[in-house]
């Protein structure tokens, strides 16, 4: 025989396919002579590292390794409450920004202390911005002349996301003091880059399907004809496209065809977190808006989120999309917070 024989016990199945980086909880079976008596203990906390033996979990107050083999059980959470409100309201900006990122993968991603710096050769701001998040690990000037190294290195310009409440001066954000001070401006002279609205919903409050509902076709695997019309209304880059639509742990391909022409007319990507669901490029054909399409397919990422534990929905929609914030406000969604590029204009 090789190999270890504890490998591939229960504990090895739960805990394979928790998420490095992410919020986890793990029931914890207790060693025999345990001075509490208990026989197994919860540890919530970051993921920070897994290989074939332990897990290593960093909690509020410690960290700890876990034998995989003595996990009774385990799973992803969604970010902790870190103010009031409803399931959609109580995330805080940064804990939402680290979600949402998971929802668009770059296909080459680095850290700078809590930044992450993501490029996926051009395809998309966010997937080709340093997000501004947390503590860099470094002064921030230093972290600028990094981050701009790095994304020399990969022959892009530099782009930074930087957040703040709705509302804010973003420009005020004390990296964005920075920045400008460097030359950059907010939106760097592209309108849609100036102000992205982060808006949250409650799946249970979108309205559900009705039998008068379109029938809508949603899809684990992302599909030619799917893309092909994904790309009728951007900029694609073939094999990076493809790699960010399913680069996160879970996402769903939506669509509606025409009855008649069986063409795709409606199409918006699911991504999914713990207790989060994410939608992204919700697009109804232009001959076929105000028939209720778009809200249709909204109402289907509702149902499968509602079915699937995730309480809560975020979409980012550009504030100059005054037709697009309208549609998200009559589902009703709220912004929970803003955030702008930061780039070099455009010599
Ligand atoms: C935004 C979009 C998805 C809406 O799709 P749609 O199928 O036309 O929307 P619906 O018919 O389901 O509309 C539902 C409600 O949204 C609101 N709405 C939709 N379009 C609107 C517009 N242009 N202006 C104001 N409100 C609008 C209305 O309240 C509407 O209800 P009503 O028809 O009873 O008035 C579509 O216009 C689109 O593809 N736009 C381009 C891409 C985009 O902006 N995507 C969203 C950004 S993330």
């Amino acid at each position: 025989m090789t190999g270890d024989p504890l490998r591939g016990t229960t504990g090895h199945r739960l805990t394979a396919g928790l998420t490095v980086g992410g919020r986890v909880v793990v029931r914890y079976r207790l060693q025999e002579g345990d001075e509490s008596g208990a026989a197994a203990t919860d540890f919530l906390g970051e993921l920070v590292a897994r290989n074939d033996d332990f897990l290593v979990v960093d909690t509020k107050t410690e960290r700890v390794k876990l034998i995989r083999a003595d996990v009774i059980a385990a799973k992803d959470v969604p970010p902790p409450a870190s103010r009031p409100g409803r399931a959609h309201e109580r995330v805080s900006a940064d804990d939402l920004e680290r979600v949402m990122a998971k929802g668009w993968q770059a296909v080459d991603q680095g850290g700078l202390g809590d930044w992450v710096l993501r490029a996926a050769e051009g395809f998309t701001g966010r997937a080709n911005s340093a997000l501004v998040v947390g503590d860099p690990s470094l002064p921030v000037d230093k972290a600028i002349d990094f981050v701009e190294r790095w994304y020399a290195d990969r022959g892009l310009p530099p782009l930074f996301q930087v957040h703040g409440p709705a509302g804010s001066d973003l420009a005020a954000a004390p990296a964005a003091a920075a920045l400008l001070e460097r030359g950059y401006t907010v939106g760097g002279g592209r309108e849609q880059w100036e102000r992205v609205l982060v808006m949250t919903g409650l799946s249970a409050a979108v309205p559900p399907l009705t039998e008068q509902s379109v029938p809508v076709t949603a899809d684990a695997e992302l599909k030619l004809e799917w893309l092909m019309t994904y790309g009728e209304q951007r900029t694609i880059v073939p094999g990076v496209t493809e790699a960010v639509l399913t680069g996160s742990e879970g996402q769903l391909f939506l669509s509606v065809s025409d009855p008649q022409s069986r063409r795709i007319i409606a199409l918006a990507r699911m991504a999914i977190h713990p207790g989060w669901a994410g939608i992204f490029g919700l697009w109804v054909h232009p001959d076929h808006r105000h028939e209720g399409l778009g809200s249709t397919i909204v109402s289907a990422v509702a149902m499968v989120a509602r079915e699937n534990n995730m309480p809560a929905i975020y979409l980012q929609v550009s504030a100059d999309n005054t037709a697009g914030v309208a549609f998200w406000r009559s589902l009703g969604f709220t912004v929970h917070h803003e955030y702008a590029y930061l780039a070099r204009p455009a010599s």
